[in-house]
């Protein structure tokens, strides 16, 4: 079809997941020593928990592949995720209210990852595309922007869940909270990673820039690609999560005039927002 196969609970829109599960999440049991990478689908979850896996480590070699989609939060049932071996990295695409009770008091670390909405949407149109049987999702690109744009998706509105997450930081100061971006990671990977680092305490043998620069070899797009686990293999056999990997991929794809119509809803929906959401690599604007 033309549209998504989803899920609402709640008033929420969920991929089509199981409902007993998501309907769970406000009781999953959170570890203090957890960490929890929150991102909306597309903006860099992939890369950020595997970045965080080799920091907790301290080390690049030698540590165990794991499946991110193992740690899902509101997709693996409960019993699973305490199976998990401590300090287990979760990840989840939802709001920071709608996270399991304990994540806020425990105090459990909290990283949350933006990206550009342009870049984004067009990677989201990618996942949904290559999921085309999960998703009963067969449009266009044409077809797919209006869904991103008014929220007609998983997770609902990008505007809606940046925002949300904005004020959640703010309001939650006094959580530890990191926040970074698929843009700072492109454009400046080593020092993102050392700042990471320093959030986690995560330590190694090794000087911190040295450590960090072997976790950014090891966490490439190309590294990560080509160690790609079972959930990575779309029906026509192109990798679902590893696709280009770049900054400004979306020039490629909108025309002039559904530019014109995103930089109409970033006008409308963010103009009270103070992230400052980067385009391309040679230039940063709002
Ligand atoms: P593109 O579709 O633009 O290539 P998520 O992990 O949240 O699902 O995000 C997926 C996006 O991150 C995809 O973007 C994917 O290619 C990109 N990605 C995955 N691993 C990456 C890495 N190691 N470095 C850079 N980008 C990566």
């Amino acid at each position: 079809g033309n549209t998504v196969r989803l899920l609402k609970i709640n008033n929420f829109l969920y991929p089509p997941f199981s409902a007993d599960v998501i309907e769970g999440v406000p009781d999953v049991e959170i570890r203090e020593d957890d960490v929890i990478i929150c991102a909306y689908p597309k903006a860099g979850t992939h890369w950020v928990w595997e970045i965080v896996r080799y920091l907790l480590a301290g080390k690049t070699s030698g540590v165990p592949l794991v499946e991110k989609d193992n740690c899902m939060i509101e997709w693996m049932p409960a019993d699973r995720l305490k199976d998990l071996p401590s300090p287990r990295v979760l990840n989840t695409h939802l709001l920071f209210r709608q996270l399991p009770r304990q994540a806020k008091q425990t105090r459990c670390k909290i990283i949350y990852v933006n990206r550009n909405p342009k870049d984004l949407a067009v990677s989201c149109y990618h996942h949904h595309r290559k999921l085309s049987e999960f998703y009963n999702y067969e449009g266009t690109w044409d077809d797919f922007l209006p869904l991103f744009l008014n929220g007609q998706l998983d997770y609902g509105s990008w505007f809606d869940y940046v925002k949300d997450w904005e004020r959640a930081v703010q309001d939650n100061s006094d959580m530890p909270i990191h926040v970074t971006s698929y843009e700072e990671l492109k454009q400046s990977p080593v020092e993102e990673i050392v700042r990471l680092a320093q959030f986690l305490g995560a330590r190694s043998a090794l000087p911190a820039r040295d450590f960090a620069a072997r976790v950014e070899e090891r966490c490439s797009f190309r590294s990560m690609k080509s160690r790609k686990g079972w959930f990575d293999m779309s029906n026509d056999g192109e990798p679902i999560m590893y696709r280009k990997g770049e900054v400004g991929d979306w020039k490629n794809w909108f025309s002039v005039v559904q530019n014109e119509a995103m930089d109409g809803y970033l006008k409308q929906y963010m103009s009270d927002s103070k992230t400052k959401f980067i385009y391309d690599l040679s230039q940063s604007s709002t």
